[in-house]
């Protein structure tokens, strides 16, 4: 099973005993394509639905789509109650494990009472269909009780990543306008406990509006305490009953708002409903991965925090029924092994994880996972970023022991699901390419006019119908969402941002974002939102970043600053302070790699900072084409302030 490093031309035929029992086959493209309208409606026939839709899709004003128009359903109803009324409330929805190593084992049926408690709390706390709760919690069983009962109730959950600061957080609750939060006292993260109270006090002081902060026990580090505001969970939780009675909502109801970075400093609430969006999760996660909910165990290791979270922790795997594993804490503690551990001790069979994952596993070395065993898994997936090929092989050998189907699967946040992607019993699989738009999906990739391009030329990647998990909308702001999306080649086709190609077999290739939008361990991290904070500093006159290559992250980020007069002869120390300030500011993900101090930015004749050229130094290039520069001169001077290392 040795595999030669030579990568270029390589195929991975699908595993033939794989292939003989996959969920689809490769008539599933032609019958997408068929009827795209009507293979959506068959997916949908997944789910089960209060009253059915009398028509599919409704865009007859683009872009602003509805699916599966008049029908109705509960998605909480569809992830849990379902299953537990047709026996299969003994089966494990989760195999929890914190950090610390406590487990806990939930079942179908121990889900659907906690979530039915969830809802009747949240009900007693005033909580109505459309109202906004905000989640801000460690990886822990209540982060998906949390989602769900908001759901049951039609209530629109806004998850905020644990590890962003308190100013991110009051952010998105204005924006949002969230009337409660529900956070825990802390959680574990590298083998020591890590507060999440105090940023919500902070946060939640600044805001208006938030009447109750709910708050899940889960670390017992001392809290300060908002008497009337402030409630426990285990208290108002715990002692409601675990009856509850779903409502039917609109397949157009408010699900979740999801915030992402886009190419201003303010982030998107980006908007997804229920109907659509539950059957796309639903039947990607089942075909893309072949998921067989009686006999594998799945594990998405990701952060419910984000939308991988969201589609294939939470909803695409409940609404299937399968049995999935969830881990709190990182990959190193207490050992670099843990997480071939947990695909030890619990027969993981599909694992999904992100490529900057898999070039640190690589860096740590091949003995790790080679010390457990690991033959019970079948297929295994990777998201957030291109995964280059010599990481896809390392993963292809080293985890998946040379017989596992690796799924590159391209998607975004706005897109709530799987976009482009292989299949794992049909597609011959090339190391790192995305491959082929999921059936019922159509994906092109043009020149900057919107014309499609040819074999092996670089170009745009557009969607160009809609399709049923899209963003409805940017929470608040349609302009906003018409301008970012929809406006650059009209409005019925879908600008990713991101760059792709074609190649000679009519594979599509990812070549990364082609807006200000850095993607730094495939967290998305925007230049000016980093660049706002660090001029916020008083120390900062004028900032320009840029997302360099990393070998480990992606990108790195890098920080160009001028600082102003009276701060100009500082050094390491306001680098360090700089740094801190950013993580503090946005969160420790958007920390600068590399500050470094110029006296110059390079610009345009028209004052726009040419990042290209930053990108070129930062990345130790030769420099590019500087004829449109004010001054030449200036990169010289930036250049001679490099550290030989940089
Ligand atoms: C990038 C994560 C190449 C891309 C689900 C996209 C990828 C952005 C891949 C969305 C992939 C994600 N190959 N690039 N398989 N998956 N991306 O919103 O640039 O956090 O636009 O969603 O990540 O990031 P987001």
């Amino acid at each position: 099973m040795s595999e030669s490093t030579e990568v270029e031309g390589r195929r991975f035929p699908a595993p033939e005993a794989l292939a003989a029992q996959a969920n689809v086959g490769p008539e599933v493209y032609e019958e997408a394509s068929r009827d795209r309208l009507g293979f959506w409606a068959k997916q949908a026939e997944r789910l089960t639905w209060a009253q059915k839709w009398d028509e599919v899709l409704d865009w007859t004003n683009p872009p602003f789509a509805k699916w599966f128009v008049g029908g109705k359903l509960n998605v909480a109803y569809n992830c849990v109650d379902r299953h537990v009324e047709a026996g299969h409330g003994e089966r494990v929805a989760y195999h929890w494990e914190g950090e610390p190593g406590d487990t806990r084992t939930i079942t179908y049926a121990q889900l659907k009472d906690e979530v039915c408690r969830a809802a009747n709390a949240l009900t007693e706390l005033g909580v109505r269909a459309g109202d906004r709760v905000a989640i801000y919690l460690p990886m822990i069983p209540e982060a998906v009780v949390s989602m769900l009962a908001c759901a049951r109730i039609g209530a629109v959950h806004m998850v905020v990543f644990g590890g962003f600061s308190a100013d991110a957080l009051a952010s998105r609750l204005t924006d949002a306008g969230a009337q409660v939060v529900i956070t825990a006292d802390g959680g574990y993260r590298r083998g020591a406990p890590s507060a999440l109270k105090p940023a919500v006090d902070d946060a939640v002081s600044r805001v208006e509006g938030v009447r109750n902060v709910l708050v899940v026990k889960r670390t017992e580090q001392d809290v300060a305490w908002t008497e009337g505001r402030d409630l426990w969970w285990h208290d108002v939780v715990g002692r409601q009953s675990t009856e509850h009675e779903p409502e039917a909502f609109d397949a157009e109801h408010p699900l979740y708002i999801m915030y992402t970075s886009g190419t201003t400093a303010k982030p998107k609430g980006i908007l997804h409903t229920s109907g659509g969006y539950l059957t796309q999760v639903a039947f990607t996660h089942w075909a893309s991965f072949d998921l067989k909910a009686d006999s594998d165990v799945f594990w998405t290791a990701a952060d419910v925090g984000w939308v991988t979270g969201h589609s294939y922790i939470v909803y695409g795997p409940l609404a299937n029924r399968a049995t999935s594993v969830m881990y709190e804490g990182t990959p190193e503690t207490p050992h670099r092994g843990r997480w071939f551990e947990l695909i030890q001790k619990y027969g993981v069979t599909i694992l999904y994880t992100a490529p900057t994952v898999i070039r640190t596993f690589m860096k740590w070395g091949e003995d790790i996972p080679a010390g457990f065993d690991l033959s019970s898994l079948r297929v295994l997936g990777s998201v957030g970023e291109p995964i280059n090929p010599e990481a896809w092989l390392w993963y292809h050998q080293n985890i998946g022991g040379g017989r596992c189907p690796i799924v590159d699967t391209w998607w975004q946040t706005e897109t709530g699901a799987h976009m482009i992607n292989p299949l794992p019993g049909v597609t011959d699989l090339k190391p790192g390419s995305a491959q082929t738009p999921f059936p019922g999906i159509s994906a092109k990739v043009v020149d900057d006019e919107g014309n499609e391009l040819g074999d092996d030329t670089t170009g745009l990647l557009v969607l160009t119908e809609p399709w049923p998990s899209m963003l409805r909308t940017i929470w608040g702001d349609d302009d906003r969402y018409v301008d970012t999306y929809w406006s650059r080649f009209g409005k019925q086709v879908y600008f990713a941002g991101d760059g792709a190609k074609k190649d000679a077999d009519g594979d599509i290739w990812l070549l990364g974002r082609v807006d200000d939008v850095m993607n730094v361990s495939g967290h998305r991290i925007s230049t000016t939102e980093v660049e706002s904070s660090l001029v916020a500093h008083p120390a900062v006159a004028e900032a320009a970043v840029v997302g360099a290559s990393d070998p480990t992250t992606g990108q790195g980020i890098v920080a160009f600053v001028i600082l102003r007069g009276s701060a100009e002869d500082s050094g390491e120390d306001l680098v360090q302070t700089l740094r801190q300030h950013v993580a503090r500011d946005i969160g420790p993900i958007a920390k600068p790699r590399q500050i470094m101090v110029v006296q110059e930015l390079p610009k345009t004749r028209s004052g726009k900072i040419m990042r290209r050229l930053l990108r070129d130094v930062a990345e130790n290039r030769e420099m590019g084409d500087v004829t449109t520069l004010t001054d030449s001169s200036v990169m010289n001077l930036i250049k001679d302030k490099l550290p030989a290392s940089a």
